[in-house]
């Protein structure tokens, strides 16, 4: 598979946004299809762990077409969610407040939010230390995040097998039923990842601790719960 250049710091905020624009019309799809429909089980473990009563408030940041939101809502929480992508938005079917915002720069008041949740987008942000500030100012203090991400599996046998999955066969489908250079870009953008080290490091200096971290999807998927300090 051809790999193309990942964009450079400055551009990267606007070739993520322009990118999720022209795939919002088939997001949800492709993704229950890359998945094997496995993906919402995960959100919904991440939905559980956050361990909040009825009616408290939870952000989901990139919220997308609105999975997280759904299940929030099924699970009696109060969500809002920001995204930077106006098509997303556009096919966003929980039916919950929505705000066109950057995870840089949210657009809520301090201590606005008992939860916050954030999947599959740590990799596409630009600034992740930003980010992370930006989650611990939202949150109250005792409150609970929880960040669903792809990992890459621990064990050889499963790593090569994901990796010929994810790098060679992802792309095919997602090109063929969506736009080629976005489901390229998907399996490169796991370079932008930290390490679960560099990220504990990073949500630390932000403020938060308690840190839990669960594999999921046989190592393909990964969920980071931590409480804000
Ligand atoms: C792979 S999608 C995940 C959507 C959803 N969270 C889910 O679980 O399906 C990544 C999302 O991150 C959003 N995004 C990327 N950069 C962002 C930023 N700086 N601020 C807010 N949203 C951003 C994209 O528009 C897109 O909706």
């Amino acid at each position: 598979m051809k790999r193309s250049p990942l964009p450079s710091y400055t551009d990267k905020q606007s070739f993520v946004q322009g990118m999720f624009d022209r795939i919002s019309p088939k997001y949800d799809l492709v993704n229950r299809l890359m998945t094997f429909g496995l993906d919402q089980g995960w959100r919904r473990e991440v939905v559980r762990r956050l361990d909040l009563g009825p009616g408290q408030k939870v952000l989901d940041v990139a919220c997308g077409t609105g999975d997280f939101l759904k299940l929030l809502k099924a699970s009696a929480l109060d969500p809002t969610g920001v995204d930077l992508s106006f098509g997303m938005l556009k096919h966003n079917h929980s039916g919950v407040a929505l705000v066109q915002g950057s995870a840089v720069n949210l657009p809520f008041k301090d201590a606005s939010f008992s939860g916050l949740t954030c999947g599959f987008a740590i990799r596409n942000f630009t600034e992740l230390k930003m980010v992370f500030a930006e989650f611990a100012r939202v949150i109250k203090s005792e409150g609970r995040v929880g960040i669903l991400e792809v990992a890459t599996p621990k064990n050889a046998l499963i790593r090569a097998g994901h990796s010929l999955y994810f790098n060679h066969v992802v792309p095919v489908i997602g090109g063929a039923m969506s736009d080629q250079s976005a489901y390229r870009y998907l399996p490169q953008s796991v370079e932008y990842l930290p390490s679960e080290v560099e990220l504990q490091t990073m949500m630390s200096a932000s403020g938060f601790s308690g840190f839990e971290r669960v594999s999921v999807g046989l190592g393909a998927a990964q969920i980071i719960m931590a409480t804000r300090s």
